[in-house]
């Protein structure tokens, strides 16, 4: 049930404010003193020729306000405050919660709208670093949270798969390339030879005559050109794959800059038909004067494309064949200036729905006392963060499974150690605004009681376990809708279910700003408020059988909670640990 909503209704039946008015002025007072709720009677005080504080103590005794839910409702000065009753609070809150299990947090919002979210989308022939894990981690998670509201979603990567550099990779492959070693590790090599292009090209003005000659036949679609950047993007392809699948990610395309070339000549015709093609120093140009930016290059002055002309094709593209209601770009920031400028040839073209598309940009990423055996200078590779990231976490779980006695096969601890390990990663990059720069240290990404993803998982796992030992036990968690969910009235168990059931309102949250952040944030005030529960009631010692069943119903809401928010940060949970 919405409470807030219900309180607006019935102030609204009794002053000549607007539900959406009252809404507005409802508060969350700052301490539980004040009650849940509070309505401030201020505004009234104009229309109704009389002191807020007489207002508020007029209202109080009106029936109408007097809903099943609340317990008490009394006037402090100009206030309202609403107290909801506890026991009905619990009630339908962990009903809710255990009937809908990890698709608690679901709606209906985005039915029948269409969302492109386009995310990672790595250069071919290039390493795959920690930048590209950004982008990777947070469209996954808005991917996840789109769809749980109920939006349709389009899974796009957008490989970087075109462009000059391809012209020099095929001069610098037909001089240097080792087919050995491209076999056996392609990005290494591609790598290997691109750099060396560029050492050789100083001395040697013929190789970027021959490379730019390449890229020319490559558009033009020469056979043996294409071969060989086909070759190339296969190759890498399988890589990002690789580590597709280890972090759990999927994509309905690649549809890459490539997949765009052959489109852009409608996309330049257009822009002539309407006039705003202009040249400038030989290249032709949109200019942009009136939306403060600096005019976009379309052709360059030899008539090849550019990144900006495949950006144009593609949101058409994408507006054609998937007709969305947003069209979001998961980018980091300094190619704000790029979108900026795509969108407003679109809106100068008159795509209206050139509105619809958003960057979402994102921060750097820095690392605090940590050393990586990093290939290539001070890159750091996603695959060697994973890495160390698990090998460290397996050190703990074994540690910790020596201490307690436990006994874990070495297959299980790998299996622990990989989930938490690349959840620890994940959870780094979604547990703060995503504008903000991430600094990675070992030591607050594995501490186990810190904002961390081995805590969050650790809380899971602990509380799975108490479900498992009571059944163990013969006690089983109270149904949804069973009476002796009214005995959660402790401060412990309030703050708790207050928690969770604000839960929903953050994955709502999250999508409307695209920070995953929202969903991370209240997932962990959740597991604060568990182990505060947990440290100060006995679950399984619980005075009465129906208070036990009850603790084990809200432990249950908690694991479902934690479970659905865990998964749509795409960290995985596990069940023991
Ligand atoms: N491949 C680019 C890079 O690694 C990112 C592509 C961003 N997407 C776009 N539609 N321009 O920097």
């Amino acid at each position: 049930m919405d409470y807030k909503f219900e309180i607006a209704k019935s102030i609204s039946s009794v002053t000549e404010l607007e539900i959406d008015k009252v809404l507005q002025l409802i508060e969350i007072p700052p301490q539980v003193e004040m009650g849940d709720y509070a309505f401030p009677c201020f505004s009234l005080a104009k229309t109704m020729r009389k002191a807020p504080q007489m207002i508020a103590t007029d209202l109080v005794s009106n029936d109408a306000l007097k809903l099943d839910f609340l317990s008490e409702v009394k006037n402090v000065g100009p206030y309202i405050n609403f107290f909801i009753d506890r026991g009905v609070y619990a009630h339908s809150v962990v009903s809710e919660i255990n009937e809908k299990k990890d698709d608690y947090g679901s709606a209906t919002l985005g039915e029948n709208k269409t969302v492109v979210v386009e995310f990672s989308s790595p250069n071919i022939a290039k390493p795959f670093h920690v930048g590209h894990a950004f982008t990777t981690i947070l469209g996954n998670s808005l991917s996840k949270i789109y769809t749980k509201l109920g939006y349709d979603v389009v899974k796009m990567n957008h490989l970087g798969d075109y462009g000059t550099q391809f012209g020099k990779l095929i001069t610098a492959y037909r001089l240097w390339g080792d087919e050995e070693a491209l076999n056996k590790a392609p990005i290494d090599e591609l790598l290997r030879i691109y750099v060396k292009f560029h050492e050789e090209e100083k001395n040697n003005p013929d190789l970027t005559t021959d490379a730019r000659a390449n890229f020319k036949k490559l558009e033009d679609g020469c056979p043996e050109e294409v071969a060989l950047w086909q070759k190339f993007r296969d190759m890498s392809l399988v890589v990002f794959e690789q580590l597709y699948k280890r972090m759990g990610v999927t994509f309905d395309n690649y549809n890459g800059e490539s997949f765009y070339s052959s489109r852009i000549p409608a996309v330049v015709d257009m822009l002539r038909e309407k006039n705003l093609l202009e040249e400038s120093e030989g290249a032709q140009v949109v200019k942009l004067d009136e939306y403060k930016c600096p005019p976009c290059i379309i052709l360059k002055s030899d008539g090849t494309t550019i990144y900006a002309s495949r950006d144009l094709a593609s949101a058409i593209y994408r507006h054609e064949t998937y007709n969305f209601d947003k069209n979001i770009y998961v980018v980091g920031i300094p190619q704000a200036l790029h979108f900026k400028q795509v969108f407003s040839v679109l809106k100068k073209a008159g795509y209206e729905w050139a509105d619809n598309c958003e960057h979402v940009g994102f921060g750097l990423v820095k690392f605090k006392n940590m050393k990586f055996s990093t290939r290539d200078g001070n890159i750091v590779l996603l695959e060697d963060l994973l890495n160390e990231s698990i090998a460290k976490v397996k050190e703990v779980i074994t540690e910790n499974a020596k201490t307690r006695g436990a006994s874990m096969t070495e297959e299980e601890i790998d299996e622990i150690a990989t989930k938490v390990g690349i959840g620890a990663v994940i959870y780094t990059y979604v547990k703060s605004g995503r504008e903000r720069d991430i600094v990675f240290s070992w030591e607050d990404m594995l501490d186990f009681e810190g904002d961390t993803a081995p805590y969050l998982i650790y809380t899971y796992a602990r509380t799975r376990s108490i479900l498992r030992k009571a059944l163990e036990q013969g006690i089983t968690p109270a149904e949804a809708g069973s009476d002796s969910l009214k005995l959660l009235t402790s401060d412990e168990e309030y703050a708790l279910v207050r928690s969770l059931s604000d839960f929903p309102d953050s994955v709502v949250k999250a999508a409307q700003s695209n920070e995953p952040f929202m969903i991370s944030r209240q997932i962990a005030v959740c597991a604060r408020n568990f182990n505060r529960f947990y440290n100060n009631s006995s679950i399984l010692g619980a005075d009465s059988d129906e208070l036990k069943k009850a603790r084990l119903a809200l432990c249950e809401s908690l694991c479902n909670t934690l479970k659905s928010g865990l998964n749509l940060l795409g960290i995985n949970e596990v069940e023991r640990m």
